[in-house]
């Protein structure tokens, strides 16, 4: 089937890799002559494990291409959505300009029959107002929500947990979604489901899942601080509900808490929306639950500053990560990035160190201090922090090897990722988030 992706950020580039994978025949679109540049040479424009593989797979089959032009999309049978749809500057909500951008230049090469399939995460009602513009030229507009998470993007993009296509009610909403089935064939035949909607609720599919995400990591964190106060320890806690089937373990992991470019955004636009529906006592929680995700930044801080004896300034703190997650050079609203800032700010030395995002920390805070290597960065540190759980200080660190680097052994575990055990035994001063 012949596809067009508008948009080659995280989602568009990825999803075009991953169709050509699938045997169609995949145009990527933007507006950016240098990430098209990039693309086409086959190298993924971000870290993203196994994209530069499926990238080099598909331009060399010949089934994917790259290009500024939106007249390169003409003949696609469907036309995916999928730009991005950032916080508006001053405000919670988001900012509908790209979407609006892609499906109005879009519109002169849609052909009657074509189907244009949104993926951007956008405020319920989106679709229903691009709709009729996108009906006036014969084409179907529908949405298809995407739910990949960074650093598992080509896993999440071809093997999805589950398919979710909003249709407009109808004979072509109908056919649309045999086309996306089709489009989707090798997933749907090994039992992904493929759940058939209105448009409104595809959409609302996408910010709930998030806002239950976020509350899910929110809530163990607010039990955390319980935990704090009462001597308990949130990590035992964690493994204990994760066994009730009904809770499950994963999302539960405590620690300083969720960022990226995804989660903290979303969670506000949504509650933007809600607003604007006249249901914002709906989702007055998920101010608490950004409330309480920022509360852990701060905790974190407060760890690092009690175990030094109250004064960090001038004192040198090695901070290890500064994407928001593993397998990620992404430092969009990084919690880890924010602690070290905040520990800057407080007067600390502070050596940064990450296997993937250095360069882009170094360009967003060039007043932290920096490490290459993890080793570099333990070296003569006062004090270590981890924000970010790597394998490369989660698995591959022992509490030995540090402990022969540093000046003080002194680890605050902003991830509780270690064992708090070992490192005490090793002669560490062991501090977690919500841990005894
Ligand atoms: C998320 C959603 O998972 C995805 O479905 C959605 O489409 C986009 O947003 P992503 O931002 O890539 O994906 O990362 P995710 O793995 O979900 O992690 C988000 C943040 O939550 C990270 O900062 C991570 O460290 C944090 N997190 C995650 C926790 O603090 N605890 C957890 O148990 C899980």
């Amino acid at each position: 089937m012949r596809m067009s992706v508008i948009g080659c950020g995280y989602l568009g580039a990825v999803h075009a890799a991953a169709m050509a994978s699938l045997g169609h025949d995949v145009v990527g679109i933007d507006v950016d002559a240098q990430k098209v540049a990039v693309l086409t040479s086959g190298a993924a424009p971000f870290f993203e494990p196994q994209l530069a593989e499926l990238l080099q797979e598909g331009l060399a089959s010949g089934r994917l291409r790259f290009s500024t032009e939106m007249s390169e999309a003409s003949g696609a049978a469907v036309h995916f959505i999928a730009v991005g749809t950032p916080q508006i500057s001053g405000g919670h909500a988001a900012d509908l300009r790209f979407v609006d951008a892609a499906v109005d230049a879009l519109l002169p090469h849609l052909r009657r029959g074509d189907v244009v399939a949104g993926k951007s995460t956008v405020p319920v009602g989106t679709a229903e107002r691009l709709s009729t513009a996108v009906a006036d030229s014969g084409a179907t507009l529908v949405w298809n929500p995407e739910f990949l998470r960074e650093g598992w993007a080509v896993h999440d993009t071809i093997s999805p947990d589950r398919l979710v296509v909003g249709v407009p009610s109808g004979d072509d909403g109908e056919r649309a979604a045999d086309l996306l089935r089709e489009a989707y064939r090798p997933a749907v035949e090994a039992g992904t489901p493929f759940l058939v909607t209105d448009l409104a609720t595809a959409e609302l599919v996408k910010g709930a899942a998030n806002a239950f995400l976020a509350t899910k990591i929110s809530f163990i964190n607010a039990m955390a601080e319980i935990a704090e106060a009462a001597g308990a320890d949130v990590a035992l806690l964690a493994d204990a509900l994760g066994h009730d089937t009904r809770i499950g373990r994963r999302y539960l992991g405590s620690g300083i808490g969720f960022g990226g470019g995804c989660l903290p955004k979303d969670i506000r636009a949504f509650a933007a929306r809600a607003e604007e529906l006249g249901r914002a006592e709906a989702v007055g929680f998920l101010r608490e639950v950004d409330s309480i995700n920022l509360r852990r930044r701060d905790r974190a801080v407060q760890l690092v500053v009690d175990a030094l004896g109250g004064l960090v300034f001038g004192r040198r703190i090695a901070v290890l990560g500064a994407a928001f997650k593993p397998f990620s050079d992404d430092i969009r609203d990084s919690p880890a990035l924010d602690v070290a800032v905040r520990l800057r700010g407080l007067g600390a030395d502070v050596i940064v160190t990450d296997p993937a995002a250095l360069d882009n920390a170094m360009a967003a805070h060039p007043q932290l201090g920096y490490a290459a290597e993890r080793d570099e960065a333990l070296r003569d540190a006062d004090a270590v922090v981890i924000v970010t759980e790597w394998d490369l200080y989660r698995r591959e660190m022992t509490p030995e090897h540090a402990g022969s680097l540093v000046a003080g052994r002194v680890m605050i575990d902003g991830r509780n990722c270690l064992d708090a055990a070992a490192w005490r035994a090793a002669g560490w001063t062991y501090h977690g988030m919500g841990r005894r």
